[in-house]
């Protein structure tokens, strides 16, 4: 079995770079071609192994966890019009043995303290931290990337933090991993020695940019509960894990998909394009689409 059958999804954010899309819907239901990103997430979870998935949510944003649940009137309906392969892909948005649960974020403290409230929920086991603005897509690999992250966490018994190169001038838009001057392999992990969140460019260790999935032991909940404000005034889950890594083994996982950030307009367009382009229905007809564009 899995070592690893939680994942934390903290999707309290107010999507203020994606306005005014998303004014009155949660950005995590923006389309991804046929499919809310968030259902396109939580697929990558329930690929990986996972079977409970905790929504760290807030007001307002009930559209995602009522997208989960079961909705008797359509399924009714489409089944009074024999409706069979719609139906299919309502009933099977959450397979039989996942559960997805919900937790709310009282205040916006930060992504730290956004994992800190599933506290319970996790008990006391090893989780995934997944964060939905980031699609991965391993559209031809038999393993998708948080599969892999998962057997390194058990095989190495190290955290496994996914990780990829930026370009010099964005390292302050994310949290920055120092891997002693190693880059990892596409697919492979380094062990790093320290990671800083949101560093200037001329003070960042590297330029490895962690880009939003995270395999985690237990033990960074208990370093939740005490870790201060850091970066922008919020609790930050980076500064839990460069405390765990003082501890213990903590690893950079360098991606070997591709990741678009649906958090900003030119990411959101970008994800359509590639997914759309892998997706049988629309691929040949985007593609001509596009020829003729350029
Ligand atoms: C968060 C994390 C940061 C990470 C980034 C990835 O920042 O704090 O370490 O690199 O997500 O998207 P945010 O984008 O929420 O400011």
């Amino acid at each position: 079995m899995n070592s690893v059958t939680k994942a934390v999804i903290p999707v309290a954010g107010l999507g203020t770079r994606v306005l005014p899309a998303s004014k009155a819907i949660p950005k995590e239901m923006m389309p991804v071609v046929d499919k809310p990103v968030i259902q396109h997430v939580v697929e990558e979870a329930v690929k990986a192994g996972i079977k409970d998935i905790i929504l760290v949510t807030r007001s307002g944003k009930s559209a995602i966890e009522d997208h989960f649940d079961k909705h008797y009137e359509l399924e009714a309906e489409l089944e009074r019009k024999n409706k069979t392969a719609i139906l299919e892909s309502i009933r099977s948005i959450v397979p039989q043995d996942v559960t997805i649960a919900s937790v709310r974020q009282p205040a916006a403290l930060g992504l730290g303290h956004a994992v800190f409230c599933a506290a319970s929920s996790v008990n006391n086991e090893p989780f995934a931290v997944i964060l939905p603005d980031v699609l991965v897509n391993n559209h031809g690999q038999t393993d998708n990337d948080l599969s892999k992250m998962v057997n390194a966490f058990s095989q190495h018994n190290a955290a496994q933090i996914m990780v990829e190169s930026v370009p010099q001038d964005q390292v302050q838009m994310y949290g920055i991993a120092d891997c002693g001057g190693i880059t990892p392999p596409p697919g492979e992990s380094v062990n790093i020695k320290g990671m800083v969140e949101k560093p200037a460019p001329d003070l960042a260790p590297s330029n490895l940019a962690v880009v939003g999935r995270y395999v985690l032991p237990a033990r960074v909940m208990e370093l939740l509960a005490t870790t201060q404000a850091g970066a922008g005034g919020e609790i930050q889950l980076t500064d839990a894990l460069d405390e765990l890594l003082q501890e213990q083994k903590v690893e950079a996982y360098r991606m070997s998909g591709k990741t678009y950030d649906c958090g900003n307009k030119l990411g959101y367009l970008q994800a359509n394009i590639a997914y759309g382009l892998q997706h049988p229905e629309t691929a040949s007809g985007l593609k001509s689409f596009l020829t003729e564009q350029v």
